[in-house]
C-alpha cells in the first residue's frame, strides 16, 4: 500500500536525503516503469514542493507527455524545441535560472520561472525520455537537484 512521502530536513539535499529511500521504497518490486514515474513525479512534486514535475519521452521524432504532476502541459516537443527538446538533441542536462532567458522556451505556464531538465536513459545509455522540473521562482535549480535527480532517475530499470 502506498504511504505518503514524509520529508525530514531544513536544506534541499537533507530533503532530497530523506526523499530518495522512499522513492526507491516506492518502486522496488514495481516492474511497470509509467506507475514508477507516476510515483517518482509525486513524491517529487510534494516532497519538495516543486511546481510542475514530468517525463517527457521519445516517440519517433517527437518528445510526447508521460507521467507528470502539475498543470495541464503541452504534449509534444519536437528535437531541439524548448529546454526539454534542446535537452534531449545535446544529450545534456539544463538549467534554466530564468525561463524568459532561454530562447525557444517552451511555456506551458506562464507561473513556470525556472527550470531543470534532465535526459532519461535506458539500460543502453540510450535517451528515451527527459525528466522536466519547473518551479514558480527564479533560479531554484542547482547542483544540488541535478545530483539527486540523476540518482533518482537511475533508480528506474528501463
Ligand atoms: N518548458 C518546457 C516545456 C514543458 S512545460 O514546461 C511542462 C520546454 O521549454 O521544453
Amino acid at each position: 500500500m502506498a504511504e505518503d512521502i514524509l520529508i525530514h530536513g531544513v536544506t534541499k539535499e537533507e530533503k532530497y536525503q530523506s526523499l530518495i529511500p522512499q522513492i526507491t521504497a516506492l518502486i522496488e518490486g514495481e516492474a511497470d516503469n509509467i506507475a514508477n514515474m507516476a510515483n517518482i513525479c509525486a513524491a517529487l512534486k510534494f516532497g519538495l514542493d516543486f511546481f510542475w514535475v514530468g517525463f517527457y519521452l521519445v516517440k519517433g521524432e517527437q518528445l510526447v507527455l508521460g507521467p507528470f504532476q502539475g498543470p495541464v502541459a503541452c504534449t509534444r516537443i519536437n528535437l531541439g524545441k524548448g529546454v526539454c527538446g534542446t535537452s534531449w538533441k545535446n544529450n545534456q542536462i539544463i538549467i534554466v535560472d530564468d525561463v524568459d532567458q532561454f530562447p525557444g522556451h517552451i511555456a506551458c505556464s506562464s507561473l513556470s520561472k525556472s527550470e531543470i531538465v534532465l535526459p532519461l536513459y535506458n539500460i543502453k545509455k540510450e535517451i528515451i525520455g527527459v525528466l522536466d522540473v519547473d518551479s514558480e521562482k527564479y533560479a531554484t535549480f542547482d547542483t544540488v537537484d541535478e545530483k539527486y535527480l540523476m540518482q533518482i532517475l537511475q533508480l528506474l530499470k528501463l
